[in-house]
């Protein structure tokens, strides 16, 4: 129970890894405000962690919209009272190279995973800073230190959630509010089943070129992301700011 005691805020917990994390939270104990986009999987995700024995309520937003962003923070407190971990995990997966990628696409991808991250940082911050605790965890990904082909919008959106740590981690160390980011490599998710149709493959195909990227050679699952997200979210990572903890199987030192 190592969360028992503590509100949890987690966006993008409608599918993957953000329900991983949902359901992990919920064995830990953490009283959570669970947040979407997509109103039917957030909803399902709710029952599963209460069906779990956890407890939660589901907010319904858009972080890429500032007044969604504040009513996120808002809901926290009203029902819980207070907020000591969040996880902002929300993520849009414009992949397009720089010749192919409209102005809309940029404003995309840069509009949920850096200004819908920073926002709802913006709204939630005050009520760390009241209690002099906290601990937010971004989930950014190896894309954001590696290069891949065509993958310049969201490889760039996320090299800025990594920098977006670090300052938010020295501006709010004073009052005792730890930042860090989760970078994981390729996890078996929803999005790997729209990268496979994208890409036109079968996902036997898609693996095999996929997995021997990862030192261990196998895809990551939302779980082993989740395990990270909660060490840093918890006390148990009480002196760690301002890091990366990569959960890639070895990518991106192979
Ligand atoms: N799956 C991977 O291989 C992988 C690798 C590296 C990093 N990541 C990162 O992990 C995180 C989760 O990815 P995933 O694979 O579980 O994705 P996913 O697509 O399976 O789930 C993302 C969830 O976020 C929600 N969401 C999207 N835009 C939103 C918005 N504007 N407001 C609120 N909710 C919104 C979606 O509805 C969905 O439920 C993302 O930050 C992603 O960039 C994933």
């Amino acid at each position: 129970m190592r969360l028992k005691g503590q509100t949890a805020v987690v966006t993008g917990i409608g599918a993957g890894i953000g329900e991983a994390i949902a359901l992990r939270f919920a064995e830990e104990g953490a009283r959570q405000v669970l947040v979407d986009i997509n109103k039917a999987n957030g909803e399902r995700t709710l029952a599963k962690v209460r069906d779990a024995g956890g407890e939660a309520q589901f907010v319904t937003a858009d972080i890429s919209k500032d007044e969604d962003a504040r009513q996120i923070a808002q809901s926290a407190i009203d029902y819980f009272g207070h907020i000591d971990i969040l996880v902002n995990n929300a993520a849009d997966f414009t992949q397009i190279g720089i010749e192919a990628a409209k102005l809309e696409d940029w404003q995309r991808v840069f509009g949920v995973n850096v200004f819908g991250t920073a926002l709802v940082c913006k709204y939630v911050v005050p009520h760390m800073k009241e209690r002099r605790r906290g601990s937010i965890v971004n989930v950014g990904s190896m894309s954001g230190i590696i290069a891949q082909r065509d993958f310049a919008t969201y490889s760039s959106s996320k090299g800025a959630i990594q920098t977006l740590t670090r300052c938010m981690a020295l501006d709010y160390a004073p009052f005792n509010i730890r930042v860090n980011t989760v970078c994981p490599g390729c996890i078996l998710t929803s999005a790997s089943y729209r990268e496979i149709e994208r890409l036109g493959l079968t996902f036997e195909q898609w693996r095999d070129q996929v997995a021997p990227g990862h030192m261990l050679n196998r895809l990551g699952e939302p779980r082993e992301a989740a395990n990270a997200v909660l060490f840093l979210a918890s006390d148990e990572s009480s002196f760690i700011t301002a890091t990366d903890l990569m959960v890639d199987g070895g990518y991106i030192a192979h």
